[in-house]
Parts: structure tokens; C-alpha cells; sequence
């Protein structure tokens, strides 16, 4: 009935372009259009180049005669790249042309075995057409052929795999849909504008899953109502009138478990199947926290990554079968949820002595620092070590790919090491991976959203058509970093020994004071903090694919940067430096990094002047203006009180002319020294 309905429409719609019949000279060989009866099985062959037309429309019949030239002139070099032209007449046809949402005639589209693949928007001339033609045919990737393994899933089946029933580890798609069974199949969604390139994507994703025994099935939520609603995906139930996007959902069940067996996928929908892949790996081996030996996390830590790796971090509880109580494992159970939405966040038990790897890994490090024969020779401060990793066992330790500074989690009791709310805020501090790449999305979060204990984002410039270079220019960088967290953590325990004796101080002097046993109790729990806010975020830009990536992101430099080059933003102030302490281009050298850190941190009794000199993020004023930085920085609201002083300047003038004015008739006057000429600037 509703076809009916947009039949009608379309006919009105035509009529209105009506000019004339469509020429009828056809070359010979020249193909009918295609037809409700071979529609589907013409386009499964190959790739299509189809022209939606009505008779009646006049833009159809001016370009009838190019596209039946073009026709002639390519369709047996097409026959060879396996694409063909094809028509449609949306008036013969019209039940085609509904399925396939023709808005308006001619429309000319792309189609491959899996059905619609883009819009042709290109100029409607034989040499535009067989261009675009030449260039599809070569994209191996519109002929691939989906085989989706995702099986339709009813209320009854999805609800008992939910209870528990699952024998397989199952992935789980969730639509704005009545009735798909099968994904590829080409259904218009309402109001859904990622469902159809998504289908895709699920329907690849589903092949690829099988590899690892990973089932996939998807539910179709306009059917199962209650369902959908009582698992939070209420706004697929029905296309609200507002037009209100509805993308679909994706979870995750664990087999044999009738608890805290779903897990819904949280982050940004995307058509990036590695992406989801990694999301149902990594959640079935969380769910299993794998068992991880000393030698295992020592690989870990002595990984060699080429940057563009994905970097995994590892949470390890770590314990001792003679002293573990069996309620100890319980946490692992509520962390898996709170750790799936951090990406590469991996967990395991160890019974390792993971105090002594945590030491070897520092001593890794120093090896690394002690670089430079003039500088005296650095090693780890034991007591620093000492104070840093007490804990009660069981407890948890967190390594990064690559990384030589593990960290540990500060839990003194078995209340810390129960309380989820506590660990999760540890390790939400700690989860960065060692080095990021700089993108124009995840800049803000840089500089805005990560734990207020990083005062420093580096980004590392670096080319990664020259792999050899941008892999040293990362070592050196990872060098200078190690080599300035030495400075912090140092700087760092001599605050935690000065706190120590201030406490011991106020302590002895209650005591002696005789005061209340309740206050001196408060001033001995008085936590010292074992953190400050100087640490450091490494991030790197590859020149050779990014290249306006630092002015897009508001970093506009006078200076040619070249790959190797450093640049340092200050996360409070928004300045960014790149000059070292020697006035030159700031480098990935070890040493410079390390200076030019210290010198933003620590600032000593020499004020590093090149240094000092730095430029605001976004800032128009990086040139000659620069001191108006002070005000943009302070945004809107710099810029009021900079209108309040210049209008206040003005009505000072104004004031003092008029005193002038009346001076020159009194003739003297305290002001008279004032000269009205002196520009304002
Ligand atoms: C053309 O494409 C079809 C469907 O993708 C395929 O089966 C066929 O082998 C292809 N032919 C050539 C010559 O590539
Ligand atoms: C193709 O064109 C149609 C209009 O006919 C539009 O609605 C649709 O969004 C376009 N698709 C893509 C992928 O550009
Ligand atoms: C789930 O349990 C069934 C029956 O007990 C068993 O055959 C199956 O291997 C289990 N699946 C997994 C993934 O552990
Ligand atoms: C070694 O340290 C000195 C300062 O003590 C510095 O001037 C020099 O550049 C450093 N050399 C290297 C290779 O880093």
C-alpha cells in the first residue's frame, strides 16, 4: 500500500519535469532496464553503475543520449573490469526504486554484490563516468563479498543466553528494526543514518569473530520491546517524530555465567571492525584474568614497539596462594565492567614477586639514564623505591608496553584492596599508555580531561616514511623522560620526608602539649600524598601523514619544525614552548628534554629566559603582539576586563582633557604636565 502511495508521488513528481518522450535511437546491444524480476540477481554479478530514471523527467532524457554514448564506447572494456551500466524505470519499476529510497530522477548509483555502495556525484560526461567506473573497478574492496555468520535472534533464544545458557561466547547487535534477518539485507531503517554502512561492517566483523569462536547474532529491538527497553536501548524501540538518531548497540555475553555475563560496548559506534574485535578479546580474556609469570611481565616491560603499535596496559593482582582468601578474587569480578570502557586495558593475577620486578624494571631504567660521562652517576634511591611500593599483599601492580616505571597500587589494607571505587580511581590515573598519538579529537582531552597529576604534554615530532629515524627519535624521547622523572621522583621523596618531619614536629609538640590522644590520632592519619601534579603525558604527531595537524590544533610556530623536533605545552597555562634552554630549536634529545622539563618544573635560582618565552595555544597573537596572550588566554573574560581598563583609560582622558580645557582658562592646575598628544596604544 505504501508503495503504491510513493508510486503515485513519483508519477506527480515526474510530470512535473515532463518535457517529452525519451529518444529511442538505442546503440545496438544496448541493454533494457532492469526489472523487479532481475534486479537482485544482475546486481549480485559484478559491479554496477546504475542510472534510477523516470520518461518523464527532462534531465533523464538530456542525459539519455551521453549515457547510451558512454555505453557504447565502454561497456566491453567494462565487461573486462566486471562493471556494467544498468537503468532502472523508476514508472515501470517503481516497487525498485521505493526499496531503494530514489528521491529525485536521474540518480545515479554504485551498486556490488553487497547490494548499494555510494552515490555518483561527479559531472554527468562520458569521460566523468568512465572514470569514476575505472577507479571502482580497481577498489578491490567494492566486490568483496560479506558471508555474515550473525544469526537473527529471537526475544526467546537472546533472553536465555542471558540467563546463563550461552555455551559459546556470543556478540550481540542490537536495531532500530521490525524484522531483518539478515544483516546485508538492504532494509531502510528510519531515522538510523549509520545502520545501513554499519550492516557492513557487522556482517564483516561476524566472519572475522568466527576465527576466534566468537558467535555473533543481532536482535531486532521494534520486535522485542521489553527486552530492548529493560536493557537501556529504549530509543531503538520506536522512530520518535523528533527524527532522533537510533544507532545500533553492540554487547557481549560470557558464556556459562548467569551474572555479570553482558557487557554493552559504550564507545563511539564506528565502522573500524579491529576496533570491536579488540573489545571481545580483550573482555573473554579479562573475564578469565589469565595467570602472568615474572618473566612474562619483565617481556612486558622490555617490549620494543614501533609507535604506531597499539599499546596494551595490564592490571595484575598480585597474591600469595598461602595468605589469599578466596573472597580477595571477588574484586576481579567488578572490575571487568569499569575496565572495558578503557581501550587496551588488560587484567591478570600473578603470584610473582612482583616487588622484585617492579625493582628490576627500575634498574632498567637507570641504565638507560646514565647517558652522559660529565653528569654524575644516577641509581634508584632504595628508600624512595621502598616507599613507594609498600603494600599489603594481595594488591595490584600496573605495567604498560614498553614502559620501565610500573606502578603500585597503594592499598595498606584489606579495605583498599575490597574497595572498587578506590581502585578505579588508581588506575583511571594511570591509564595511559606510555606514548599517544596526537589527533585533532583527542587534543582537547590532552590538555583538559586526563588526571590533574600531568603538568606537561611533549609531543615528539616525528616521519614515518623514514621508520628508522622516527623509532630513535621515540627512544630519545622515552630517554629524556626517564631521565626527568628521576628528577621528580626525587624531588618528590624529599617533599615526603619534609611532610614526614613536619608531622613528627606537630605530633611531638601535641604530645607535649598534652593534647587530646583523639588529635594527635587525626594528625598521624593526616595522609601524606605520594604524588604531585609534574608528570608528564608523551604524545608524538608523524609529519608525514599529519601534516596541518599543529596548526589545526592551534599550535602556530614561526619555526620550520622538522621530524625530531620537541614541543611542550604547559596543561595549565595553555603556553607551549620549543626552544630549549640554550635558546635553539628544542630537540628529542635526551638532555635537552630533561633541561627543558626541569627548568619548566623545577625552575632553580636561573631562570631559564628561552624557555620562559612561550606562546599561547590558539593564541592570534604569537607574533609581534605577544603580550596580548595574557589577555586572550583569560578568554571572553579577558578581553571584559581589558574593555573596562580601555574605557575607563578613555573617560580618564576625556576627564582630563575637559580639566585641560578648563586649565587653559584657570591657567594653573596639579595635572598640567599630562600631554593630551601621547598616542593610547
Ligand atoms: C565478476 O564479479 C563476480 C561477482 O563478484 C564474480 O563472481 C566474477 O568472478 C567476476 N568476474 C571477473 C572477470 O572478475
Ligand atoms: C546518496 O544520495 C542520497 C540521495 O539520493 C542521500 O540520501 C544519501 O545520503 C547519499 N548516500 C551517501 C552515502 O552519500
Ligand atoms: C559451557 O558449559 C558447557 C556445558 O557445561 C561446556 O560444554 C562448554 O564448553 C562451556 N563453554 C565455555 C566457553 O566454557
Ligand atoms: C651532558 O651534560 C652536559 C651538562 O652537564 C651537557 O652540556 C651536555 O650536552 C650533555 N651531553 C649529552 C650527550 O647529553
Amino acid at each position: 500500500m505504501l508503495l503504491r502511495i510513493q508510486n503515485i508521488m513519483w508519477l506527480l513528481l515526474s510530470i512535473c519535469y515532463t518535457v517529452g518522450g525519451k529518444a529511442s535511437d538505442s546503440p545496438p546491444g544496448f541493454p533494457a532496464p532492469l526489472t523487479l524480476v532481475n534486479f537482485a540477481s544482475e546486481l549480485k554479478q559484478g559491479l554496477h553503475l546504475v542510472e534510477f530514471y523516470s520518461p518523464y523527467c527532462s534531465h533523464c532524457n538530456s542525459l539519455a543520449p551521453i549515457w547510451e554514448k558512454t555505453w557504447e564506447s565502454f561497456h566491453e572494456e567494462g565487461e573486462k573490469l566486471n562493471i556494467t551500466m544498468s537503468q532502472v524505470n523508476c514508472i515501470e519499476s517503481g516497487d525498485i526504486c521505493a526499496k531503494e529510497n530514489i528521491e529525485f530522477y536521474p540518480n545515479l548509483r554504485l551498486y556490488g554484490p553487497n547490494g548499494f555502495i555510494k552515490n555518483f556525484s561527479g559531472k554527468r560526461k562520458a569521460e566523468a563516468f568512465i572514470e569514476f567506473m575505472k577507479t571502482e573497478a580497481a577498489d578491490p574492496s567494492n566486490t568483496e563479498v560479506i558471508d555474515s555468520q550473525s544469526v537473527a535472534l529471537t526475544g526467546h533464544h537472546f533472553a536465555k543466553l542471558l540467563a546463563g545458557a550461552s555455551p559459546t561466547r556470543y556478540l550481540v547487535s542490537f536495531w532500530p528494526s521490525e524484522d531483518i534477518s539478515h544483516v546485508d539485507e538492504k532494509i531502510q531503517f528510519k531515522n538510523c543514518r549509520e545502520c545501513s554502512t554499519f550492516s557492513k561492517a557487522w556482517g564483516k566483523l561476524s566472519e572475522k569473530l568466527k576465527e576466534f569462536n566468537i558467535a555473533t547474532g543481532h536482535l531486532n529491538c521494534q520486535s522485542n520491546e521489553l527486552i530492548c527497553k529493560e536493557l537501556g536501548f529504549a530509543n531503538l524501540l520506536e522512530a520518535g517524530n523528533d527524527g532522533a538518531n537510533r544507532e545500533p548497540r553492540i554487547a557481549l555475553l560470557v558464556p556459562n555465567k548467569t551474572t555479570n555475563n553482558f557487557f554493552v560496548y559504550e564507545n563511539p559506534l564506528t565502522t573500524d571492525i579491529a576496533v570491536y574485535e579488540e573489545f571481545a578479546k580483550r573482555l573473554y580474556s579479562n573475564n578469565e584474568v589469565p595467570e602472568l609469570t615474572e618473566i612474562q611481565i619483565m617481556d612486558i616491560i622490555n617490549k620494543n614497539f614501533a609507535p604506531l603499535e597499539e599499546q596494551k596496559l595490564h592490571l595484575v593482582f598480585n597474591y600469595d596462594v598461602k595468605t589469599v582468601f578466596p573472597e580477595d578474587f571477588d574484586i576481579l569480578e567488578y572490575l571487568i565492567e569499569p575496565l572495558s570502557k578503557i581501550p587496551n586495558m588488560y587484567l591478570y593475577k600473578s603470584v610473582g614477586d612482583l616487588r622484585k620486578v617492579t625493582h628490576s624494571a627500575f634498574e632498567e631504567m637507570y641504565g638507560l639514564i646514565n647517558y652522559n660521562e660529565t653528569e654524575a652517576e644516577k641509581s634508584l634511591n632504595e628508600d624512595a623505591f621502598a616507599l613507594n611500593t609498600i603494600t599489603q599483599t594481595p594488591t595490584f601492580y600496573l605495567f604498560k608496553d614498553g614502559d620501565k616505571i610500573p606502578h603500585v597500587f597503594p592499598g595498606y589494607s584489606t579495605t583498599e584492596m575490597r574497595n572498587l571505587d578506590a581502585i578505579m580511581q588508581w588506575v583511571n590515573e594511570y591509564a595511559t599508555p606510555l606514548i599517544t598519538q596526537v589527533t585533532e579529537s583527542n587534543f582537547e582531552d590532552l590538555l583538559g580531561s586526563t588526571p590533574s597529576r600531568y603538568s606537561n604534554v611533549i609531543i615528539v615530532l616525528t616521519d614515518s616514511s623514514r621508520p628508522k629515524e622516527q623509532i630513535q627519535n621515540i627512544k630519545d624521547l622515552f630517554i629524556g623522560y626517564y631521565d626527568y622523572e628521576h628528577i621528580r621522583q626525587q624531588n618528590m621523596f624529599q617533599l615526603i620526608l619534609d611532610e614526614r618531619n613536619d608531622k613528627e614536629r606537630r605530633v611531638a609538640e601535641l604530645k607535649s602539649q598534652k593534647a587530646q590522644a583523639e588529635r594527635i590520632l587525626n594528625t598521624l592519619r593526616k595522609e601524606i600524598p605520594h604524588t604531585d601534579d609534574k608528570a608528564v603525558i608523551l604524545t608524538y604527531v608523524d609529519i608525514a601523514k599529519q601534516k596541518d595537524l599543529l596548526s589545526n590544533i592551534g599550535i602556530n610556530s614561526h619555526l620550520e619544525h622538522k621530524a625530531g623536533d620537541v614541543i611542550m605545552i604547559d596543561r595549565k597555562t595553555g603556553f607551549f614552548y620549543e626552544l630549549n634552554t640554550f635558546g635553539s630549536t628544542l630537540t628529542s634529545s635526551p638532555y635537552e628534554i630533561k633541561d627543558t622539563l626541569r627548568s619548566l618544573n623545577f625552575p632553580g635560582p636561573s631562570i631559564f629566559k628561552y624557555v620562559k618565552h612561550g606562546k599561547l595555544i590558539n593564541s592570534p597573537y604569537n607574533g609581534y603582539f605577544e603580550h596580548l596572550n595574557v589577555v586572550h588566554r583569560h578568554g571572553i573574560w579577558g578581553y571584559i576586563v581589558v574593555g573596562i581598563i580601555m574605557f575607563s583609560l578613555f573617560k580618564l582622558r576625556r576627564a582630563m582633557t575637559a580639566h585641560k580645557i578648563k586649565e587653559r582658562y584657570n591657567s594653573q592646575g596639579l595635572l598640567g604636565v599630562y600631554h593630551q598628544k601621547k598616542p593610547l596604544d
